[in-house]
């Protein structure tokens, strides 16, 4: 059971999220256990505002935090469950999502490989639904256990309660996320034991193209995966940043042909609902912002989705460039940007 001394006064978070942004939070403590939690539920109701913390890599701190942080670091991996069909691993929200992915792929459990390398936990992963090069997490998750800090109870979500969409969760579309009311302790992957490769996307066909392997399988996907994203997407250390830093639009088939009529050369990706994706990257190149700056902040030079930290940034310069580029966006494409990553204080930061 956490003691008050658990509970850390004016804790800095700077070195808590991949931006490198300043931020103190006014309460702060460490979750190594789902027990701490039910010592914590008193301090969560009397908070003025909280929120849980993973890495951080999907975080904007636009100032100080008046209220709890809970900092997410419940370690343990295992294999839960096995059938004829598939492999039920578990793993806790602390964990680092590219070391399990590591883990899976050198136990002989494939199916996680074309998420290789994402920064994170493994409890934000369902949060927002993580993906790339043609998986979602969606597709690989069992379960997962939250503690509810309302009730002081643990809830299990299978898939159907997390409600599953782009980049979102009924973690998102219930404000849960910003609140910190479900902490997930857990989660549970099913990795069907039929496993099949998925390397269709261009960017990761090419590279397993370049290196000959025709039928590659889930550790060459992996390495393939990583190649990629090392060749493109800014190395934290060097460049703070928080990934994708705004969501590809989804817009009606209409608004596709009206764009595709004004720019001939537009990307565009219809999907499955008759809805069709706009490449975001492509947008904020058009309007001049990949590789620009707006004060100590720009948006990276080989992936134009990327905002980089050049040094020095706070919030409110993160708050200036967001703006100023769904501005242009919006102005030369009729396109509203929505960020990605989750802002807070949240009451800050009005898009
Ligand atoms: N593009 C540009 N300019 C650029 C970069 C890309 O025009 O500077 C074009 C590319 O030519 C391509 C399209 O935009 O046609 C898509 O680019 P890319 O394949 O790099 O992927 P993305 O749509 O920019 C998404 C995810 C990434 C994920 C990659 C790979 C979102 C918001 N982002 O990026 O996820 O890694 O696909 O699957 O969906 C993240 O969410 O943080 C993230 C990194």
């Amino acid at each position: 059971m956490p003691t008050t001394t658990d509970l850390l006064s004016g804790f800095s978070l700077a070195a808590s999220n991949t931006l490198a942004l300043p931020s103190r939070a006014a309460l702060y403590a460490r979750i190594t256990s789902a027990k701490q939690l039910t010592a914590l539920v008193d301090r969560y109701a009397l908070a003025p505002r909280r929120f849980v913390l993973g890495s951080g890599s999907n975080l904007v701190l636009t100032g100080d935090f008046d209220g709890l942080v809970l900092h997410m670091a419940i370690s343990s991996r295992a294999l839960a469950d096995e059938d004829a069909d598939a492999w039920y691993v578990r793993a806790g929200a602390g964990e680092n999502w590219h070391d399990f992915v590591q883990w899976t792929l050198a136990r002989g459990w494939p199916g996680l490989e074309n998420l290789a390398l994402i920064p994170g936990t493994v409890g934000a992963a369902p949060i927002q639904n993580i993906g790339a090069y043609g998986l979602e997490v969606a597709e690989r998750f069992h379960s997962l256990s939250a503690f509810d800090m309302r009730t002081g109870e643990s809830v299990r979500f299978d898939r159907a309660a997390c409600r599953f969409d782009y980049r979102d969760s009924v973690f998102k579309q219930e404000g849960w996320h910003l609140d910190g009311r479900f902490v997930i302790t857990e989660v549970t992957f099913r990795l069907p034991k039929r496993w099949q490769a998925i390397a269709d996307y261009a960017e990761l066909a090419g590279d397993l193209d370049a290196r000959g392997i025709a039928r590659p399988d889930a550790r060459q996907i992996a390495n393939a995966v990583i190649a990629v994203r090392r060749r493109k997407l800014p190395d934290p250390a060097r460049f703070p940043n928080a990934g994708s830093f705004f969501h590809n639009p989804l817009v009606e088939a209409v608004t596709a042909e009206r764009l595709r009529a004004a720019h001939p050369e537009i990307k565009l990706y219809p999907q499955p609902d008759d809805r069709v994706k706009l490449a975001a990257a492509w947008l904020i190149e058009q309007t001049g912002w990949k590789g620009r700056d707006l004060g100590p902040v720009g948006m990276y030079e080989k992936q134009a989705l990327v905002l980089v930290n050049h040094g020095g940034a706070t919030g409110a310069d993160v708050l200036a460039l967001t703006r100023a580029v769904q501005r242009d966006v919006s102005e030369k494409f009729g396109v509203k940007l929505k960020p990605e990553p989750v802002f807070q204080p949240s009451s800050t930061a009005s898009f």
